[in-house]
């Protein structure tokens, strides 16, 4: 755990190959200690952990809940629908008061891009101790996200031992909306740095060519890439091209809510053409794990029979490895801040 340098967790481009794989240790460890019900790990004792979601959630915002509470935070949600928004307080403004409250991390998740961003740079400029974590914002990023499909991968590959290595080699798909996915995006990120190559597929509305240059190296605004060597990405417009030969395939929600313009002809086509099923499945050569980060377009992205079937559907799996993975985060954070790294022995509350 010595060496994180983030303070604030806003994407994946400046992770380094050993953050990522702190990530994965402490997921692993929480996943497999005895934290449910009374028990409890003392680590954020003492500490307010705020959830500012401007934007619907189900899974990212109970979970850093769960996770914080798991870590003994103190933890207050605010529901937009009944703030003071309405009021006209902008989020900033909005923020500050959960600062003036005392909390120590704010999770915030937006529709605009940069907004968790902005907050954690007024928050510096003010001389605020507070950290923010990304919970989602815009088409930009959703590293919580990135970071726990990681996990969950990483777990299918070597259950024994999840770690980045788990990924090196591996060809992961990832079909549908990218252009207006932060999990795509985040994933991209994550992915590559562990050296697997990507197969990104959808039709050109959704899936612009320049894709395939998506990750730069070095990242946008650093001098150096933290990652020795990344994987490759490329583009296809067809599963038929795309799915031969993969290791998994990860497919995305259609993004009815941010498509400005008629992107699709119908619904049916785009199942016809992008939707995956037990059948298509097969053109993969192999049997493999389908993941989707939630919520799913039931008979859209895939049939309800893939959906259901977990045996090869991850998707419950990666609700339940968000837990853990937020709790990596939310201990990375507050460990960074302290002295002292933050207990990991578990008492009864
Ligand atoms: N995957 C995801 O971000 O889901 P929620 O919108 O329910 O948080």
């Amino acid at each position: 755990m010595n060496g994180w340098q983030h303070r604030h967790i806003i994407d994946l481009a400046s992770f380094s190959s050993e953050d990522y794989a702190a990530v994965l240790e402490l997921a692993e460890r929480f996943r497999s200690l005895p934290v449910t019900g009374a028990r409890k790990l003392p680590a954020l004792q003492g500490r307010l952990v705020a959830t500012l979601f401007f934007e619907p959630s189900t899974r990212t915002r109970s979970s850093f809940e769960l996770a914080a509470k798991r870590l003994s935070a103190d933890v207050m949600s605010f529901s937009p629908s009944s703030s003071s928004l309405s009021k006209g307080e902008s989020v900033l403004d909005t923020a500050r008061t959960y600062v003036a409250m005392g909390a120590d991390v704010l999770v915030v998740r937006h529709r605009s891009t940069a907004v968790p961003e902005q907050l954690a740079r007024d928050l510096d400029a003010a001389g605020e101790r507070t950290v923010v974590l990304n919970g989602g914002d815009g088409l930009h990023s959703h590293p919580s996200q990135g970071l726990l499909d990681l996990f969950t991968l990483a777990r299918h590959f070597a259950p024994d031992h999840p770690s980045p290595e788990a990924l090196q080699g591996k060809r992961i798909a990832i079909v549908g909306d990218i252009l207006h996915s932060r999990v795509a995006r985040s994933n991209l990120w994550a992915l590559t740095a562990c050296g697997a190559d990507v197969v990104l597929c959808g039709p050109p509305s959704l899936l612009p060519d320049d894709f395939s240059a998506f990750v730069e190296s070095p990242p946008p605004g650093q001098s150096f890439d933290p990652v020795a060597q990344r994987g490759t990405i490329r583009v296809e417009r067809k599963l038929e091209r795309a799915l031969p030969g993969v290791d998994a395939v990860m497919t995305l929600r259609l993004q009815k809510e941010r498509m400005g313009q008629q992107l699709l002809t119908s619904l049916s086509r785009y199942h016809r053409d992008y939707g995956l099923s037990h059948d298509r499945l097969k053109l993969c050569g192999q049997l493999v794990p389908v993941l989707h980060p939630g919520p799913v377009n039931r008979g859209v992205e895939m049939t309800s029979a893939l959906l259901d079937d977990l045996s090869i559907c991850l998707v419950e799996e990666q609700v339940r490895n968000g837990v853990p993975t937020r709790m990596a985060l939310l201990y990375l954070m507050a460990a960074a801040e302290s002295a002292a790294e933050p207990s990991l022995v578990s008492r009864s509350s």
